[in-house]
C-alpha cells in the first residue's frame, strides 16, 4: 500500500486549489487516498458558499485531503460530519473543556468557532468521484490579528496552560482525519451518531433553520445515519440534507 504524500507550503492561495492542481497534473487524474496539502498561511482561504476563511500566518493549520468515493458522491453526505466530530474529539483529548460541533461543519470551544470543515465533491452523483476535504484549525491566531470575523472565534492555545506544539498538532490532525475517513468508508456514520449527540451544540436546543430567505423554527435533534440534520417541528421530525442550510440559536 502506498503512503499518502504530504505537501507542505508556507504560503498558498488555498490548499483546496493546490489539491485540485495536483489532481489535474497527476497521471490517471487520481491521487493516493489521504493525500494532503498543509499550509501555514492562505491568501484566499474559503468557507462554505463563497465565504472567507481568514488564514493568517501564525500557528494555525490549513489542510486539504483527497479522498476517493468509488461508490459515488451520495456516500459523501456524512463526510464533513465525521471529520468535524473527529476534530472535536481531538480537542477534548487535549484536555479542552466546552467543545461542541455545529452541523454540518463547525467546531466550537465555549461557543466560539475554532475550526471549520469544507467538503467539495467532484464527479458524477451516481458514478465515481472524490471529495476534497478542507480543514482550518485555529491553533494560535496572531497577536495583532485585527481583521473582522463577524462571529465569535477562538484558538486552541487560549484554552491550554502550556505552549502548544504545532508539529504535534499537525501529526494528530493528519492521523485523526485519515483515520476517521477510513472509518467512514467502512462503516459510514453508524458508530458516530450517538457521539455527535453528545457534542452537538444544538441538541434539544431551540433553533432557527435558515434556508435562503426562509426561516423555520424547531428544536435540534442531532443527525441521522446519513448526516442529515434532524429538527423537531411541532409534532414532526424534519430532515435537512442540503448544503444551503444554516442553523442558528433561537
Ligand atoms: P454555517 O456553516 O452554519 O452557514 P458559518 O457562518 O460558520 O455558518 P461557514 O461557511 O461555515 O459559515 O464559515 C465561514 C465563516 O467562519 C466566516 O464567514 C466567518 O464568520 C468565520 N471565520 C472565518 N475565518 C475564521 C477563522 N479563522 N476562525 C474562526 N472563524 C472564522
Ligand atoms: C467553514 O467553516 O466554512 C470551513 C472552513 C474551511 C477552511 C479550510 S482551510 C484549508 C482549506 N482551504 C480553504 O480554502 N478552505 C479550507
Amino acid at each position: 500500500e502506498h503512503q499518502a504524500p504530504i505537501y507542505l507550503k508556507r504560503v498558498t492561495s488555498s490548499t483546496h486549489d493546490d489539491l485540485k492542481q495536483l489532481l489535474v497534473d497527476a497521471p490517471g487524474k487520481t491521487l493516493t487516498p489521504g493525500t494532503c496539502v498543509l499550509a501555514e498561511m492562505q491568501t484566499r482561504g474559503r468557507g462554505r458558499r463563497g465565504r472567507t476563511w481568514l488564514s493568517p500566518f501564525g500557528s494555525n493549520l490549513y489542510a486539504s485531503f483527497y479522498w476517493p468515493l468509488p461508490e459515488g458522491l451520495n456516500s459523501a453526505l456524512g463526510l464533513s460530519v465525521a471529520v468535524g466530530l473527529r476534530l472535536a474529539q481531538i480537542l477534548e483529548q487535549a484536555g479542552i473543556q466546552g467543545v461542541s460541533v455545529k452541523w454540518p461543519n463547525d467546531v466550537y470551544i465555549q461557543g466560539a468557532k475554532v475550526a471549520g470543515v469544507l467538503v467539495e465533491l467532484e464527479g458524477e452523483p451516481t458514478g465515481e468521484g472524490h471529495a476534497l476535504i478542507g480543514i482550518g484549525l485555529n491553533l494560535s491566531m496572531p497577536e495583532r490579528f485585527t481583521q473582522n470575523i463577524e462571529q465569535p472565534y477562538t484558538d486552541v492555545q487560549k484554552h491550554l496552560d502550556a505552549p502548544l506544539n504545532r508539529h504535534q498538532w499537525a501529526v494528530t490532525l493528519i492521523r485523526g482525519v485519515t483515520d476517521v475517513l477510513e472509518q467512514f468508508r467502512r462503516h459510514g456514520l453508524a458508530d458516530l451518531v450517538t457521539e455527535w449527540r453528545r457534542l452537538d451544540h444544538f441538541y434539544n436546543q431551540p433553533v432557527n433553520i435558515l434556508l435562503g430567505q426562509h426561516v423555520q423554527q424547531g428544536v435540534g435533534q442531532g443527525i441521522d445515519n446519513y448526516g442529515a440534520l434532524l429538527v423537531r417541528q411541532g409534532s414532526g421530525l424534519k430532515r435537512y440534507f442540503g448544503g444551503e442550510i444554516s442553523i442558528r440559536a433561537r
